[in-house]
């Protein structure tokens, strides 16, 4: 095991009606004057954003809001979110919705006291101030509610890059898993996705001997292989609505991923696809990583061949653990399948005449990734190749 440090500041809030403290929790963590952050309406719909201002008028807060937050947020919306903030002299930032209402939140937390320009943060630079954020979780996906990362997409050019600081991990986040329940099955079949990703990358590693993150890791996954087909057919099944909820936090918070080396190809590599395309991130995902599961198994057949028998059930077959490892990630794909998430490019609306450009937008060049494998530019266009091409 390596060594490491975890922080994870956030309080979290989690049960039926919780957002009816929103108020008492800002007061709490010092908030006076509060930005309501959302996104394109399910928040209203629900009658959620209601209830947060309710909650924010009887704890004596004064706010103002922002809503229109799309998926695969927006640097021009975040400019706005800037200067709105900076006009009304805003000192605390609270996002409803999910992991593109957090992320853009947090890129307008970082941007407020920064003297130039909000971007340089997703282009390598650190923050040194950024206004207190905090969340009402809608979706179970991306972890955003317990991460000390954010995703931007810059419209011009169609950039999509991360910012990561322990400056916007969450105050604390509301997690009501009953205000999942409202989600489209295919919503919530991309945030378990993103989900099991979140583990996966973290799983694959070349850091010998970290048993403990190894099963924490395996608890997630099933988990989630267990809870999501039931939330499928029974939206409003709350008991499974919580376990997902709950494993979506744990999933990113880093505290599955610590003490060894982790991978994050499979995102980088994905981000190309819903900068492009628009797509939702989990259903990326769901033809990404097992295109690239295929396509570096070799590298440690072993450890595939264990996530195949611990957590896909498979029998061990020690003449062959390639076989055992394959069929692991086969039924990885046939699992996303029955989710009802997309298997190949087609299926997600992408063009393999598309593939040169993704691999340049990566941007990697003549250099390599980090990570489990580290990747070359032919590499990965190895990998859009075979999920282009991906069948059951
Ligand atoms: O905009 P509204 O109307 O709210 O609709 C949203 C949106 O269309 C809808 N929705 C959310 N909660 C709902 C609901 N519809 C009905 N009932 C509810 N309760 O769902 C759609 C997707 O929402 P979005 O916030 O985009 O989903 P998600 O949480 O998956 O976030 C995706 C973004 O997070 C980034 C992704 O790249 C993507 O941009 N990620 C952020 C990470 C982080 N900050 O740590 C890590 C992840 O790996 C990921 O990259
Ligand atoms: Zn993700």
């Amino acid at each position: 095991m390596n060594d490491f440090q975890f922080y994870s500041p956030t309080e979290f809030v989690f049960g039926k009606d919780a957002e009816n403290d929103a108020g008492k929790y800002v007061r709490k963590h010092g908030g006076s004057k509060v930005l309501l952050h959302y996104g394109g309406g399910s928040a209203i719909r629900s009658g959620l954003l209601d209830r947060v201002k309710r909650s924010l008028e009887a704890a004596g807060l004064a706010y103002v809001e922002l809503g229109g937050v799309k998926p695969n947020p927006r640097d021009t919306l975040v400019y706005e979110g800037i200067a709105l903030c900076r006009r009304e002299q805003v000192d605390f930032i609270l996002a409803v919705g999910g992991g593109s209402v957090i992320d853009s939140s947090k890129a307008i937390a970082m941007g407020v006291p920064y003297d130039g320009d909000f971007w340089d943060f997703y282009t390598g630079k650190s923050p040194e101030a950024a206004l207190p954020v905090a969340t009402v979780l809608t979706i179970a996906a991306a972890g955003s509610e317990g991460s000390g990362d954010s995703v931007i997409t810059k419209e011009e050019g169609g950039l999509k890059r991360g910012a990561g600081s322990d400056l916007i991990r969450p105050r604390f986040s509301i997690l009501n898993p009953e205000l999942t329940c409202t989600l489209p099955p295919y919503q919530t079949a991309c945030g378990a996705t993103d989900i099991m990703a979140h583990v996966f990358e973290r799983y694959f590693t070349n850091t010998a001997e970290v048993e403990i993150t190894d099963r924490l890791c395996e608890a997630v996954l099933l988990t989630m292989i267990h809870e999501t087909p039931r939330v499928i057919a029974e939206p409003d099944n709350y008991q499974a609505r919580a376990n997902i909820m709950w494993a979506g936090t744990v999933a990113h918070t880093n505290i599955v991923g610590v003490g060894r080396e982790q991978d994050w190809n499979s995102h980088g590599i994905e981000h190309e696809l819903s900068a492009l395309y628009d797509c939702a991130h989990g259903a990326g995902l769901a033809v990404i990583m097992p295109a690239w599961m295929e396509f570096v198994c070799k590298h440690d057949v072993m450890r595939f061949a264990q996530a195949a028998v611990r957590v896909w059930g498979c029998q061990m077959n020690f003449a062959d653990p390639e076989q055992t490892a394959r069929e692991g990630i086969r039924r990885f794909r046939q699992f996303l399948h029955s989710i009802g998430m997309p298997v190949n490019f087609a299926e997600l609306g992408a063009k393999k005449e598309d593939i040169p450009a993704l691999v340049e937008k990566f941007g990697l060049g003549d250099g390599r990734t980090g990570g489990f494998v580290k990747l070359s530019s032919a590499d990965v266009a190895t990998i859009y190749e075979i999920a282009a091409e991906a069948s059951l």
